[in-house]
């Protein structure tokens, strides 16, 4: 068996220049932070956008670019400031990303910014071209990539190809609204295997299949001329031992060992022993419901005042494509529902909402994780959250109350959390009641269930569900049955 090609927009490291050199930083988001582990324990080169464009990179550092992204398995894909501008900003988070997390208000159809798509889409396919030997197998990832399949098989219609989406795929309804609808499924049903988080996004691709293209599908599979592509569903999982040994490993550090975000996370506990820490991680995105988050913890404190100073949500929010204004507006928006409800409701001492916006180094991350009484994840659609996972993951003790959208992939496999609509302050102010008082041994109950299920379902299964079902299909689709 040859090597396996992954490809995707984001390279596990995003590289930055500073100080006349180039540094490597990590890319944040489910995508990067998942394939990451499976990259590193694989035969594989990653190939993506390095995260600068051609126009930025001095030339006496271009020989640099490619050893530094060498040095992580990866190989870059060239792009110019207008190709990131019609292509990332544009089509991809200006068109797919709102329309495939239903803000249909927000996706903007220009035909400039498809076109850009298409070209780069094209690049990619090239570079995947260049580097395929006989027995490779690629796997391409994600919305920004969705031509590149069919793009590959022109050309080597030997090749293993298979698609995974780590966003939901919208029901018929919202998918048929995009303008090049059929040339999206065209190029997706370049792949042997396509893959999503859970049925619906399964279902819902089937059905457009079905019906904007008109083909024959039967159970998971599609017929095309002589071809047969399959679909299914492979729930992503995470790098569970990274999370739990690393919580185990801070359980073990003296006070010189810890962080100062942890030393200060300490100081609060001891200064207010019985108040709560509840935790919210998400890239600052409209998809995340971070705004309605905020009123919802507003509800909360109008309905159930006898929390004041008995609870401190921090918000993490991580900076996210900058460029695009709904982010820009968006970040506006928590800024200041931010400082209204601190300006509101704050004591001498006590500021309900601690909040960064920043992306924070992994042992931050499990600071915050294994600090946090109640984490409090509800986007309003995401095509799965592995912040989720995490947490749970982190809970060595196995205390800790998940509180998660009804509308984000995991909630299919994190039952024995407290599940909500994001849109019923009502139901998510009881559920932080609910998180509040939930007794130790019920807490340790759920999260026994969803530790088990979570180690198990880790993301190598997962990678490796998807590469023995991608070489099933190739095996079935030579042998044509
Ligand atoms: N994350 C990170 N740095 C941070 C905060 C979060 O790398 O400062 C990671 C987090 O550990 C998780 C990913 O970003 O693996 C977020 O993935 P998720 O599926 O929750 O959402 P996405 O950002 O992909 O929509
Ligand atoms: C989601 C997407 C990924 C993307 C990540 C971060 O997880 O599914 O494809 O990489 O968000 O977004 P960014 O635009 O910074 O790559």
């Amino acid at each position: 068996m040859g090597k396996t090609i992954i490809i995707s927009n984001r390279l596990p490291v995003q590289l930055q220049i500073s100080n006349g050199g180039i540094s490597a930083i990590p890319s944040v988001g489910g995508l990067a932070t998942g394939m990451k582990s499976v990259h590193s324990g694989s035969d594989s080169v990653w190939i993506g956008w390095s995260g600068l464009t051609d126009e930025e990179i001095p030339k006496k550092l271009a020989p640099k670019i490619d050893q530094a992204l060498a040095e992580h398995g990866s190989a870059k894909v060239n792009l110019t400031a207008k190709e990131v501008d019609g292509f990332y900003y544009g089509f991809s988070n200006r068109t797919i990303w709102p329309l495939f997390h239903y803000f249909l208000e927000y996706s903007e159809f220009e035909l400039e910014s498809w076109n850009v798509y298409k070209a780069v889409n094209q690049k990619f396919a090239d570079a995947i071209l260049e580097k395929a030997e006989d027995d490779d197998i690629v796997w391409v990832h994600d919305y920004q990539l969705m031509l590149v399949p069919q793009m590959v098989r022109a050309k080597r219609p030997d090749i293993s190809i298979g698609f995974f989406l780590h966003i939901p795929f919208p029901s018929f309804e919202i998918f048929r609204t995009l303008p090049w609808r059929e040339e999206v499924l065209e190029g997706l049903l370049g792949a042997d295997l396509i893959g999503f988080h859970t049925y619906d996004y399964e279902r819902h691709f089937l059905s457009s299949v079905r019906r904007l293209l008109g083909l024959e599908v039967s159970f998971n599979d599609i017929y095309l001329n002589d071809r047969i592509i399959k679909v299914d569903s492979f729930p992503m999982g995470i790098d569970y031992k990274k999370f739990s040994e690393a919580a185990k490993e801070h359980e073990k550090n003296t006070t010189s060992q810890q962080t100062e975000l942890q030393q200060r996370l300490n100081n609060h506990k001891r200064s207010t022993p019985d108040a709560k820490l509840i935790l919210s991680i998400d890239r600052l995105d409209y998809s995340k419901g971070i705004a309605k988050r905020l009123n919802a913890f507003e509800y909360f404190l109008n309905k159930f005042p006898q929390y004041k100073e008995k609870v401190r949500l921090i918000i993490l929010a991580v900076p996210s494509r900058s460029n695009v204004p709904q982010y820009q507006l968006l970040k506006k928006e928590v800024d200041e529902l931010i400082g209204r409800i601190n300006g509101d409701f704050s004591t001498v001492s006590w500021t309900p909402i601690w909040y960064f916006y920043r992306s924070v180094p992994f042992e931050n991350l499990i600071d915050l994780y294994t600090s946090s009484d109640i984490a409090w994840l509800t986007p309003l659609r995401d095509g799965m959250n592995l912040v989720a996972k995490e947490y749970i993951a982190t809970r060595t003790d196995k205390t800790g109350v998940l509180i998660l959208s009804e509308m984000a992939g995991s909630a299919n496999e994190m039952n024995e959390s407290l599940l909500v609509n994001p849109n019923n302050f009502e139901q998510t102010a009881n559920a932080i009641y609910e998180a509040i008082n939930m007794p130790i041994e019920e807490q340790k109950e759920r999260n026994t269930e969803l530790q088990k299920r979570l180690e198990r379902y880790n993301v190598e299964r997962w990678a490796n569900d998807f590469m023995s079902s991608l070489k099933e299909q190739k095996e079935r689709d030579a042998a044509n049955i």
